[in-house]
């Protein structure tokens, strides 16, 4: 299953209307997305709006700056997080995304289960880049103490219900070290097939 399948059926089944992308890029997701109100932020917004003649609405930010600058009320029902790849990035996208999702909303976050530790750099390869996507995430995951599994598939698609963070919590730092990841993936990741994930999210 596609990432843009996994998150407008989640959309739909939850009747969400508000959605917030963080790396948009040309738009082939954002553009499809199913939700009435949506905003996409990307610091190469250009991509979108002058290479692909984009009309969505998506601001020319860093994830970082678009929180910063976001009015502390304003609350959306799906964030797709899909912008730097990089572990710290990742763990303060999903920190800024918890303080604005509403109750009942979800996290999906992108590149959660790299395949092959060439894809799972600290630098882009300009080829398939998960990154380091899946540190960050798992960080936060134990961090924060949430609710999320992994759906395996388009290269690990993570699902992170909402919960009321405490923002002192210490932070949990796992080991980079690609064999550890590897070989605890399924426990690490709260690994779900496509089936299970229809099964407990979808019914
Ligand atoms: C993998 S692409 C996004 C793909 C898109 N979400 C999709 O589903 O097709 C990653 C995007 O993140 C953007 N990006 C890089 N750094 C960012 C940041 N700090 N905040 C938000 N977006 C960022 C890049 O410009 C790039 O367009």
């Amino acid at each position: 299953m596609h990432r843009l399948d996994l998150i407008n059926k989640l959309i739909l089944k939850n009747n969400y209307k508000t959605y917030l992308e963080i790396g948009v890029s040309d738009g082939h997701t954002f553009d499809k997305i199913l939700a009435t109100n949506k905003i996409g932020v990307d610091p190469d917004c250009d991509v979108y709006k002058i290479s692909w003649n984009g009309k969505g609405d998506v601001r020319c930010l860093t994830s970082d700056s678009f929180f910063e600058e976001l009015d502390k009320d304003i609350k959306f029902d799906i964030i797709f997080i899909d912008g730097l790849h990089l572990s710290d990035q990742v763990f303060r996208d999903i920190k800024n995304s918890l303080l604005h999702l509403n109750e009942n909303g979800i996290i999906v976050v992108h590149d959660c289960s790299p395949s092959q530790k060439e894809n799972a750099t600290t630098y882009n390869n300009y080829g398939i880049w998960n990154g380091t996507v899946y540190i960050g995430y798992i960080e936060a995951s134990l961090t924060y103490k949430l609710d999320y599994s992994t759906v395996n598939t388009d290269f690990g698609c993570g699902l992170i219900r909402y919960k009321n963070i405490d923002l002192n919590s210490e932070k949990v730092n796992i080991s980079d070290d690609w064999n550890y990841f590897n070989d605890n993936r399924e426990s690490l990741l709260n690994l779900i097939s496509v089936n299970e994930f229809e099964n407990i999210y979808l019914k």
